[in-house]
């Protein structure tokens, strides 16, 4: 069966539910052989060291280039990086500095750079009306006046995001602070970055093509690769590990997990540290958002080896019906390092909907049919992007509810805004809950069919339009994203 004919089918057969296989992380395939399907993801053999990407600080400079990449081990294939290889380099920055990175474009075509959860002047946002002509450069310059916190950066012009994300430009941006600092967290080898992609190949290229089938449920990719390569491991010290993990998928989500029954202490998400660590065995990450993780990996024997792996989490949508592993840790010694988990770890206000100015519902579900296409399109209360047209002013420094209705959708949205952070009040239907990844500041949220989401937030003072959109890429490409004036 085609790739192409199973997304089609998977449509009309969400109710079905496949039984008789559990979750196993040894990389057995036979549902999917049952399935025999080409977009199901193929498990390597975990035998290549995890790459890591290299650190800028102080600011510096980006090449958008073409450049090639071992993404599959001993093959050779094109992407576009920020840096040789991919992914971009890892900006490191101190909260109150100022960090100048300046762009160049040796693509051939426009592109920028959106700093995804930084609270940035509007001309510094990457809003997709401002970017670079093939050849042309952009100068950033921006001031880190937030809290410490797993960010990251990637293209933003409309209509071609999702390809040259896909492609391979993409990159985390860490903030540090004072708070942060003084809990001692796991830091130099004992502090991994985990960039999680699904790639679709054809031979040994990358295949960007999504058809239409595809634009509804986003492109997903047989091959999962972390930190710009296909299974991996990594040799780890049986003690505290910190894995700052970020979803930069196009549409794929991870119900993250470990074997040998190792928990995972969440101590922040997107916007930085939770107030308290929170202890769970499995969490959905959906395109965009992350997870700041402390893993301790000594309740294992030395020699374990140890998967970093997706379990199944929903048998109704085509995403959500497969278990598989995303890369292998090698429990290879014992740990110099002493750690224990502080019991407090941030001061967070907490916003209350008592100080809203007001609420605004975004209907997310509604397909409309703009062009005459035989899909229809998807969109944000019945209208999808157009660069110039304001949808939304807000006041600088008040404080508004804003809800994400998805009850009546079948697909899933991760709803991200710029220039802010929310937190989140309630989820109505599907989970029904506010799950312990989202108990501190975030700028992205997984709104599933039959969910209806409400955030709080409080504008910043910078002035000016921003966006907000679905992050499954393919949505925000099809135009499922919205300009907000800040006055
Ligand atoms: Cu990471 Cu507007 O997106
Ligand atoms: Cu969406």
């Amino acid at each position: 069966m085609k790739r192409r004919d199973f997304i089609k089918r998977s449509g009309m057969s969400a109710l079905t539910v496949w039984g008789g296989s559990s979750f196993l992380f040894s990389g057995c395939h036979t549902e999917e052989d049952m399935i025999g399907e080409s977009n199901w993801i193929v498990e390597g053999s975990f035998d290549r060291a995890l790459p890591l990407p290299s650190s800028l600080t102080g600011g510096g400079s980006l090449n958008a280039q073409f450049s090639t990449s071992e993404i599959l081990k001993g093959k050779v294939t094109t992407t576009l990086s920020y840096a040789e290889g991919q992914p971009g380099p890892v900006i490191r920055a101190n909260k109150g500095e100022t960090v100048n990175i300046n762009l160049t474009n040796h693509l051939s075509e426009e592109t920028n750079i959106h700093w995804h959860g930084l609270v940035l002047p509007e001309d510094m946002d990457g809003h997709p009306r401002d970017v670079a002509a093939a050849g042309g450069s952009l100068p950033y310059s921006l001031p880190i006046i937030q809290r410490a916190g797993t960010y990251w950066y990637h293209p933003h012009p409309h209509g071609a995001t999702a390809r040259q994300v896909f492609m391979g430009l993409a990159g985390l941006f860490i903030v540090s602070d004072e708070e942060e600092t003084r809990l001692n967290l796991p830091q130099g080898e004992y502090e991994i970055p985990l960039i999680i992609q699904d790639k679709h190949f054809e031979g040994n290229s990358l295949d960007y093509s999504p058809n239409e089938d595809e634009m509804m449920t986003g492109y997903l990719g047989e091959h999962v690769i972390v930190n710009g390569a296909y299974a991996p491991f990594q040799n780890v010290a049986a003690g505290w590990y910190r894995l700052r993990m970020l979803n930069g998928s196009t549409a794929r989500v991870y119900n993250l997990t470990f074997s040998h029954g190792i928990r995972m202490n969440i101590i922040g998400s997107d916007g930085g540290l939770l107030r308290s660590s929170q202890e769970v065995s499995s969490i959905l990450l959906g395109p965009g958002e992350r997870l700041d993780v402390l893993v301790d990996f000594s309740s294992v024997t030395i020699g374990s080896e140890v998967y970093l792996a997706s379990s199944k989490f929903s048998t109704y949508h085509p995403q959500g019906r497969q278990s598989f592993n995303l890369m292998k840790f090698k429990v290879e010694r014992r740990s110099e390092f002493q750690f224990s988990l502080p019991s407090q770890l941030s001061d967070i206000p907490v916003l209350n909907d008592n100080n809203a100015l007001m609420t605004r519902t975004f209907d997310i579900s509604a397909m409309i049919n703009a062009s005459g296409g035989s899909m229809g399109r998807h969109s944000i209360n019945g209208k999808t992007f157009e660069t110039e047209r304001i949808d939304e002013t807000v006041q600088a420094d008040s404080t508004e509810v804003w809800v994400f209705d998805n009850m009546a959708g079948d697909e899933i949205h991760p709803m991200h805004i710029h220039g802010v952070q929310f937190q989140i009040l309630e989820r109505i239907g599907g989970r029904n809950e506010v799950t312990p990844a989202e108990t501190g500041w975030k700028d992205t949220v997984l709104v599933m069919p039959g969910e209806k989401v409400k955030v709080i937030m409080t504008f910043p003072q910078y002035t000016g339009v921003f966006v907000f959109h679905c992050h499954n890429l393919e949505h925000e490409d099809d135009g499922m994203m919205l300009n907000y004036k800040i006055a």
